[in-house]
């Protein structure tokens, strides 16, 4: 241990079967603000620089390594075979470090809401107090199902006693029992080589720890934890929604603290590993994951999801659904679109109503305003793509990209057969199925000619409302015309055509 080092270990108990939660998945890997329940703890106690973590796991043993080598590669897994109780796997976390000497933290791994600052001060408490175990506390409301925290008459911790063990006096304690403890290794090797299964449970607990050492004469200690939620642990799927509402009040409060609008907190859950920058406003109905981030004076919701995707300054994003994506400054997405991993809309430009997008680039300034499908694409500025349009990317069995220039006109309605490229500056017609490149400032059509059968309502559909309007827009004129067909051309040289650019 380092002389910066407050502890030399950190043990996180974690290899409960959390009976409670009536899960297939491990207790302490169900998450909650964006980290499973052990990855609160981890970040809890990192701080405190430790240069040995070792992570106790046993039920569902090899979900909770794996999660571990993704989240604290650091950390190492010690696997207590049979779940004989806390006290039997403190046990087996110091047996598996031998050559620990000096304080080591122990920790339950379901105390989700427990904040470096509250393990610091125990820590500190423990050092003050020249304690060689010292237990962190809470005063609580309502102590059911915890350990109760037993003092003598000068205030002195006594014993922790079970809920199910204790006497009716001992239940009416409202202090209890946090399950996080700051012991000296050798003390704590003393104390858990003597306790036994005499309890309710028939387990072999932790905390009988602590009256063994009183009775050793040797000095024990409780800190009281400033905030009583810091504590809290998390036995069945209620307490994991209680927790987790009160994870996202504090994150929502640290929000609004440093200037964020947070129009309704009741329906805006955000992450702890999400960041939202002073002046941005989240509208109802928000959920921002993972590593997502909003910048100043962008505007999001109501009811839009984030995930691990970067919103710029002054953008917005309505009723949307984004993944992995960036979302440039002054951009705006939205109501209703779906944007997929690898999409990068430049500053300023626009993905509006019904739009899917998905390993797309949009330039600056450039419009996708309504109902197309835009994958593996790369759009330069200053284009507008009008309704419709897809992106027609995949073959059944590859992928490939489409390129547009900067200020093209893709008209209503145009297919783009990849690989394709509309250079700078071309216009397609609505319509068209593009499936050979169109140069720069070219004109590209692809779709039948129209061809107008004259009279064919007046003849095929007599007497209908149809046929009487066209008399009426005709007069007699049109019979004289007869079913003689007048054909069109594609229309493409009109000059209200072609773009059908949709874009306000
Ligand atoms: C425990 C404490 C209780 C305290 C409460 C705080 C004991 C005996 N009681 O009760 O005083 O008020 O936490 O939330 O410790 N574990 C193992 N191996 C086992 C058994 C448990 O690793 O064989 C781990 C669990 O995964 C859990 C921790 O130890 O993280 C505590 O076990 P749990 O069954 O949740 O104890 P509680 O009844 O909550
Ligand atoms: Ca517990």
């Amino acid at each position: 241990m380092s002389p910066q080092q407050a502890v030399a270990a950190v043990v996180v108990l974690a290899a409960g079967q959390g009976t409670r939660m009536r899960s297939t998945t491990p207790k302490v890997l169900h998450e909650m603000g964006g980290r499973s329940m052990l990855g609160h703890v981890l970040a809890a106690t990192g701080p405190l620089g430790a240069g040995t973590t070792l992570v106790v796991v046993g039920a569902g043993r090899e979900a909770v390594a794996e999660h571990l080598a993704a989240v604290a590669p650091g950390a190492r897994p010690v696997v207590q075979e049979e779940q004989r109780g806390s006290g039997h796997a403190a046990a087996v976390a110091l047996a598996a470090a031998p050559d620990l000497t000096g304080p080591v933290l122990l920790v339950n791994g379901d105390a989700p809401l427990l904040r470096p600052e509250t393990v610091t001060a125990l820590v500190e408490a423990h050092r003050a107090a020249g304690a060689v175990l010292t237990v962190l506390t809470a005063e609580v409301e309502d102590p059911t199902g915890l350990g109760r925290v037993v003092r003598d008459a000068s205030g002195a911790v006594t014993g922790i006693v079970e809920e199910r063990d204790a006497t009716p006096e001992q239940r009416a304690i409202t202090e209890v029992n946090a399950g996080v403890y700051v012991g000296d290794a050798a003390a704590l090797r003393r104390a858990l080589a003597r306790i036994d299964q005499d309890n309710d449970q028939g387990e072999l607990y932790l905390t009988d720890a602590v009256g063994l050492l009183v009775g050793d004469g040797e000095p024990v200690a409780g800190a009281v934890a400033e905030d009583p939620d810091d504590v809290l642990g998390c036995n069945d799927q209620r307490e994991v929604a209680a927790r987790r509402r009160t994870l996202n009040d504090r994150v929502l409060d640290g929000l609004m603290r440093a200037g964020v609008t947070v129009v309704d907190p009741a329906t805006t859950w955000v992450d702890v590993t999400a960041s939202v920058a002073a002046g941005a406003r989240l509208l109802p109905g928000v959920q921002l994951h993972g590593t997502t981030s909003v910048g100043a004076g962008a505007v999001v919701g109501p009811d839009t999801t984030l995930v691990d995707t970067g919103v710029g300054e002054g953008a917005s994003v309505v009723r949307s659904h984004c993944l992995g994506s960036v979302v440039g400054p002054g951009a705006t997405v939205g109501p209703f679109s779906y944007l997929r991993p690898g999409t990068d809309l430049s500053r300023g430009a626009k993905v509006g109503a019904f739009v899917e997008t998905k390993n797309a680039r949009v330039g600056e300034d450039s419009k996708v305003p309504h109902l197309s499908y835009v994958g593996d694409a790369t759009i330069g500025r200053g284009a507008n793509v009008g309704a419709a349009t897809v992106f027609v990317n995949y073959d059944g069995v590859t992928k490939h990209h489409t390129t547009i220039g900067d200020h093209v006109r893709i008209g209503s309605d145009t297919m783009l057969v990849a690989p394709v490229t509309v250079g700078d500056g071309a216009y397609t017609a609505a319509g068209s199925v593009i499936t050979h490149d169109v140069p720069p400032g070219a004109m590209g059509v692809a779709r039948a000619a129209q061809r107008n059968v004259a009279g064919w309502v007046r003849r095929r559909r007599p007497g209908t409302a149809a046929a009487q309007a066209a008399a009426a827009a005709t007069g007699p004129a049109e019979d004289a015309a007869g079913a003689r067909p007048v054909t069109g051309g594609d229309g493409a040289d009109r000059p209200t055509e072609p773009d059908g650019n949709h874009d306000q």
